[in-house]
């Protein structure tokens, strides 16, 4: 069997909690999949393969399966190892990532070592890790649950949040994935649907910017740029299956020039947006990042604190990962902060009529929010980031409603 014969049966990963963004944005692009916890599930060829990897924003990294089966031995794993195509799969040294839950193979040590066992034996050839090996060979992601035990070949390469712009980060960057999670909540996840609140936003703005990961995906999603596509040149990022040998790559030079042809002219979308910071350091990075992500023209920076910070006439959607988690002297200072935050949302405050769309890891700080606003907070999402719990919160605008609420049903 060639584990690089289509159809693949393809799982693109996401933080768990994000499933139903990714589903969403999967069938934006025509794939229709199943979400099981940490990602979505499909069956497809090389096309959808190198779209996902290029287009998708909430995922991390799309694999491709090459071994499924029922385990519950070490000597029975090292059996039925050998029936996995090791000789198929992509040049140079394996590398393992495993985890094992709920099962009674629970020593990833122990797997890994079976496995590296079998696949010696079935292909001998391959160079083992170590001096002499040559370049990063196949990343093979191994998950043990409920004694089924699934292999999947990684067809990504560096994790997909690595879009490649962010060179200059500043304190807490928040990975471009959650970002661009946030932002799709309040957006949606399918350019061609109808936006959720009705029409799009007149403007996004995200005061505490830092290094300008929100503005930069907002910029991205307006103009339609693929994440993979985030460079001056429209260029696109490196994968690993371009380095697999067997991958059809002029299908994969079509995909990228389609995607290209797709993007819309800067302001393609008429919307305005903002980024600002009190800090101008992290405001220049920002400024830098988005010239190498291609889209220095379609965002207007400024070095502010939130109570200055330029706010356009026509209101929208305040988009944004405030500071959080300090000292605990600081839970204080950072509470006053949410608060003045909702104020401005309340009527009569600066943001009178947007809606606001927020990360935070500290559900404190969102209820001094929604106080602040007088109004109570949605959660759209609950995820983790870097091991630590984050939620999702909404207070949709006057003019707005929530983006996850499920559409009117007919008549
Ligand atoms: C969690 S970081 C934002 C990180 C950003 N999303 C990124 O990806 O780089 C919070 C930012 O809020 C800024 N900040 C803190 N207090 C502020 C205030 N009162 N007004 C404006 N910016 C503030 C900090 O300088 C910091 O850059």
């Amino acid at each position: 069997m060639n584990p690089l014969a289509p159809p693949f049966r393809s799982l693109a990963q996401t933080p768990p909690g994000l499933e139903p963004l990714l589903l969403g944005e999967l069938r934006a692009l025509g794939i229709h999949g199943t979400a099981l916890q940490g990602g979505v599930r499909w069956s497809g060829g090389w096309e959808d393969l190198f779209r996902t990897n290029l287009e998708l924003r909430t995922a991390s990294r799309v694999l491709v399966e090459v071994g499924a089966f029922r385990v519950r031995a070490l000597g029975e794993l090292e059996r039925k190892a050998e029936s996995i195509p090791w000789g198929g799969l992509p040049p140079g040294p394996l590398r393992f990532r495993i985890s094992a839950s709920r099962s009674r193979l629970y020593h990833e040590g122990a797997i890994e070592e079976r496995l590296r066992r079998a696949a010696a034996r079935v292909d001998p050839q391959r160079p083992i890790e170590g001096a002499g090996a040559g370049g990063e060979g196949p990343l093979l992601v191994v998950r043990v649950h409920r004694d089924e035990l699934t292999l999947r070949l990684d067809s990504s390469g560096a994790h997909l949040h690595q879009r490649g712009y962010r060179v200059d980060v500043g304190e807490a960057p928040m990975r471009e994935t959650l970002a661009a999670a946030l932002l799709l909540s309040v957006v949606g996840t399918d350019p061609a649907d109808d936006l959720p609140m009705g029409s799009p936003p007149a403007s996004l703005l995200d005061p505490f910017c830092g290094s300008g990961t929100l503005p930069i995906e907002a910029a991205l999603w307006s103009r339609q740029i693929p994440p993979g596509l985030a460079s001056p040149d429209r260029s696109p990022r490196a994968y690993a299956f371009t380095d697999w040998g067997g991958a059809p790559l002029d299908l994969w030079a079509g995909v990228c020039a389609n995607a290209r042809a797709r993007i819309l002219e800067p302001s393609g979308r008429g919307i305005r947006i903002l980024g600002s910071d009190r800090d101008g350091r992290v405001v220049e990075a920002a400024r830098r990042n988005a010239a190498r992500a291609g889209v220095s023209d379609e965002i207007e920076w400024a070095e502010a604190t939130l109570s200055r910070c330029p706010v356009p006439p026509e209101p929208g959607w305040v988009v944004t990962n405030p500071p959080w988690g300090g000292r605990l002297g600081d839970r204080k200072r950072l509470r006053a902060l949410y608060g003045a935050l909702g104020q401005a949302l309340a009527p009569g405050g600066r943001f009178d009529g947007w809606g606001i769309a927020l990360s935070s890891g500290d559900p404190v700080l969102a209820n001094a929010l929604a106080q602040g606003a007088g109004q109570s907070a949605l959660e759209v999402f609950r995820t983790t980031s870097g091991g630590l719990p984050i939620q999702g919160i909404h207070i949709p605008g006057p003019r707005t409603s929530g983006a996850l609420r499920e559409p009117d049903g007919p008549g």
